[in-house]
């Protein structure tokens, strides 16, 4: 068992599941403040020449979990593995966001997918050296192409 605490919250404009975006294609633009508990400031030093950041949270709404179930960017079942679904055997959220300002221990940023409150475990700054060429996208891809067509 390992046992974590949150280093801050999301401030969302997310009170509720229904009012976040979801589906194929789903952009995420909305802004929101990652607001940094003031005992961890000292570990935000230098946070502000990222351009993107890795959100670590807890989907501390989510209840229980299904190890397959079908997305709502498909009509397919998928592995929760192979998914980003709420109810995972550990409710672990990872979300990139783009780093707008810090001021002091708040970090406001866009991209936010998470419910007002929702507790952050950790952060991270982006880096991706995987290049695009190199991507592939399983199931989603499929279900891109699937849209397309039927268009
Ligand atoms: C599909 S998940 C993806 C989250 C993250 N980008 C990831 O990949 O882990 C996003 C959904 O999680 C749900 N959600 C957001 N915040 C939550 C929370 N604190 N507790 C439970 N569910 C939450 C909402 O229904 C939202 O649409």
């Amino acid at each position: 068992m390992f046992s974590f605490r949150a280093i801050g919250r999301v401030r969302s404009p997310y009170k509720a599941t229904a009012e976040i975006p979801k589906g194929l294609g789903t952009k995420h633009p909305a802004e929101g403040v990652l607001d940094i508990s003031p005992e961890f400031e000292a570990g935000l030093l230098d946070i502000e020449g990222f351009s993107h950041l890795f959100v670590i949270w807890v989907f501390d709404r989510s209840e229980g979990f299904e190890l397959t179930g079908t997305p709502p960017s498909d009509n397919r079942p998928h592995g929760v593995f192979a998914t980003r679904s709420p109810r995972r055997p550990n409710p672990i959220g990872l979300t990139v966001v783009e780093l707008l300002r810090r001021e002091g221990t708040q970090l406001y940023v866009r991209g936010v997918d998470m419910l007002d409150g929702t507790p952050i475990v950790d952060i991270k700054p982006y880096l991706s050296s995987v290049p695009q060429e190199s991507l592939r996208r399983g199931w989603l891809a499929d279900a891109e192409a699937r849209k397309t067509n039927t268009k």
